[in-house]
């Protein structure tokens, strides 16, 4: 098969469309021949040489694919060639082919076409699993997105609407809060020019900023207020007042999917697929892409999202 290899940490010049040996699935597994991936920041990291794959993974980049299933290894029920699906990967999604844990499939839900399938497992899993099982975020609770033009952010918002939230959010610009607004977003600021922390209270917060955000999530925060950090765009460090997160009798969570075991990646995705996707087969739900970029051409698709004009997902496809 072929496959985008990265030949050496670097730009997105290092990425090469190559001919690769085959995978193959082992007991558990089941092999996927590849319609369509998707571009995640994690992808930019592992291509510039600060994100290796956890051990056992694939070498390739690719968080998340569809596809259809070509191959079932021993042991698979549930799951047979000819079967539409996507999924959450540890790696490997871009290529022709990918082995996957028969735990991490999903069926394509209901109304998306196969090629827009890839933009949901790596959106899904995540915001299912931080803002809905760790942080508990219930209906009538306010959630702050940061990112809300991200591909998180474009799906985060319209789940915490259609369980009854109220969502406001960060971006970068008056176009991408308007486009934000359209999804669904409550209210939102400018994170150039605004100061988050006066213009709303939240009792959950998506923080993908991390260290830079610490100290303005905590002032952010409602009391019994939950931050969940998933990304660490604004550095690894901040201060944190421990007197001012106790005044609000608040909790921090930092959290990588990734790196999870299997199992513990399946509850994930059977809580996606019970939860999130009847919301998308019911029209309440959707996967934003952005652009599609063929997967030979990966570099083109990395270029663009570190440029940061998208708005949602940018996919790769066959
Ligand atoms: N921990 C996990 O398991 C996990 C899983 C998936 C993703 N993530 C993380 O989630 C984040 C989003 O991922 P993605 O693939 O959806 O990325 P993406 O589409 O490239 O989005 C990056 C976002 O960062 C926003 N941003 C940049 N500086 C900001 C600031 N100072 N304040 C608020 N927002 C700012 C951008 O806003 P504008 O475009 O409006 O400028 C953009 O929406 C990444 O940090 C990623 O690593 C974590």
């Amino acid at each position: 098969m072929r496959a985008i290899v990265i030949s050496r940490p670097g730009g997105p010049d290092v990425l090469s469309w190559e001919e690769v040996p085959d995978p193959r699935p082992g007991p558990g597994e089941v092999l996927v021949e590849v319609a369509a991936s998707a571009v995640n920041r994690a992808d930019l990291l592992q291509r510039k040489g600060f994100y290796d794959p956890p051990p056992g993974s694939s070498p390739y980049p690719g968080l998340e694919c569809s596809g259809v299933v070509a191959e079932v290894g021993p042991g698979v029920e549930g799951y047979a060639p000819g079967d539409e699906v996507c999924a959450l990967l540890s790696g490997g999604g871009y290529a022709e082919r990918v082995v996957v844990p028969w735990q991490q499939l999903m069926p394509v839900p209901e109304g998306v076409s196969l090629t827009d399938a890839a933009a949901l497992p790596e959106v899904a899993c995540t915001v299912w699993s931080n803002v809905f099982m760790t942080a508990r975020l219930r209906r009538g609770e306010t959630l702050l997105v940061h990112g809300g033009a991200s591909g998180i952010g474009t799906l985060a918002i319209q789940l915490a609407k259609a369980y009854g939230s109220r969502v406001v959010v960060t971006a970068g610009s008056a176009e991408k809060l308007a486009r934000c607004r359209e999804l669904g977003a409550d209210d939102g600021v400018n994170y150039r020019t605004d100061d988050f922390a006066k213009a709303f209270g939240a009792d959950v917060i998506l923080d993908i900023i991390g260290g830079k955000y610490l100290k303005d999530n905590v002032r952010a925060l409602n009391t019994g207020g939950r931050i969940v950090v998933i990304g660490l765009q604004g550095g690894t460090k901040g201060e944190l007042d421990l007197g001012a997160l106790l005044a609000k009798r608040g909790t921090i969570h930092a959290t990588t999917l990734r790196s999870r075991p299997v199992d513990e990646k399946g509850v994930i995705v059977r809580g996606v697929v019970d939860n999130v996707w009847p919301l998308i087969s019911a029209g309440a739900v959707r996967p934003v892409v952005d652009i599609t970029v063929p997967l030979a051409d990966a570099a083109r698709a990395h270029e663009a999202l570190e440029e940061g004009a998208h708005f949602g997902k940018i996919l790769l496809v066959r």
